[in-house]
């Protein structure tokens, strides 16, 4: 059975409710967090929790109950739910009012969580390399909130899918800035570049710790913009997410990357990125 949290409660998923007056639903005031499961625990939760509270701090939202308190509810979730492998997802939003832009004068903050089933460790071969296509970035300008007002990476994502592509490159100014839900990644001359992180990206996790990783065996790295033609032109490419880990791309709007098949770089940081991920769940 699939359990979810609503507000101090466990439900079965479909019994899980808030009100049609969330602002959540009205205006995606709210933001939110995804973090990986494997062998029934959280990956870098902390680092997680830490962003957590970043985007509410820049959305001028408290937590309903101290940050400190949610891996409590976390792992009692996942107890419920006997869950192995797969995906974690909360989100807070500025909680039930009537349809009024600003804020309410008493704010009651709500918080979900539930979790879903995906192989993130032991893929088939064929779902270890992606298909990548480009669109153009109409993402407003605070994308280091996570916030849950998603619908530019939804209409993206879908033309993804319509076109048969497994993740969308958002550009900007010629630029790719990241990934529909992902970071980043191309390597050229052996040195790993991503886009440095601001307020035009995402400041993901997984982005981090795999240039930490990356950084321990001594690779360079460059935090910088690189526009669409050195995708292109990339020896290898690959994305970054809690839910993908680190997801090689075989083609980017049909050129072929690394000869159509998961790059030997790309792989070796998806293994030391999954030992790390086992290593320190918790
Ligand atoms: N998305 N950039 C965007 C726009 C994202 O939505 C995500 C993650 C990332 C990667 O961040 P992290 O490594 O912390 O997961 C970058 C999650 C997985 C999602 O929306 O499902």
């Amino acid at each position: 059975m699939n359990i979810a949290y609503v507000n101090g409660k466990y439900f079965p998923i479909e019994d899980a409710k808030v009100s049609i007056r969330d602002r959540g639903l009205m205006f995606a005031d709210g933001v939110y967090e995804v973090a990986a499961i494997i062998n029934g625990k959280l990956i870098d939760n902390f680092e997680h929790l830490k962003r957590l509270q970043r985007s509410l701090n820049e959305i001028k939202l408290s937590s309903p109950v101290p940050i400190s308190e949610i891996p409590i509810i976390e792992k009692e979730l996942l107890a419920k739910n006997k869950i192995n492998e797969g995906t974690l997802y909360l989100h807070i939003t500025r909680g039930e009012s009537d349809r009024e832009f600003s804020f309410p004068d008493i704010v009651k903050p709500s918080l979900v969580m539930f979790v879903q089933s995906k192989n993130l460790i032991h893929l088939e071969p064929d779902d270890l390399g992606a298909i990548v296509i480009t669109v153009p970035d109409v993402r407003w300008k605070r994308r280091d909130i996570k916030s849950i007002a998603l619908i530019a990476q939804v209409m993206a994502k879908q033309v993804a899918k319509e076109e048969g592509a497994d993740e969308v490159w958002m550009v900007e100014d010629g630029c790719i800035t990241e990934g529909g839900s992902s970071n980043a990644f191309i390597i050229k001359d052996d040195k790993l570049i991503t886009r440095n992180s601001d307020n035009m990206i995402l400041s993901g996790i997984t982005r981090k710790a795999i240039m930490t990783l990356a950084d321990d065996t001594g690779m360079l790295i460059e935090e910088r913009s690189f526009t669409i033609d050195e995708a292109y032109n990339a020896t290898e490419a690959f994305f970054t997410s809690a839910s993908a880990f680190i997801m090689p791309v075989v083609s980017i709007d049909g050129k072929i990357i690394s000869g159509g098949k998961p790059g030997p770089i790309s792989l070796k940081l998806r293994e030391l990125y999954i030992n790390f991920a086992i290593e320190t769940a918790v």
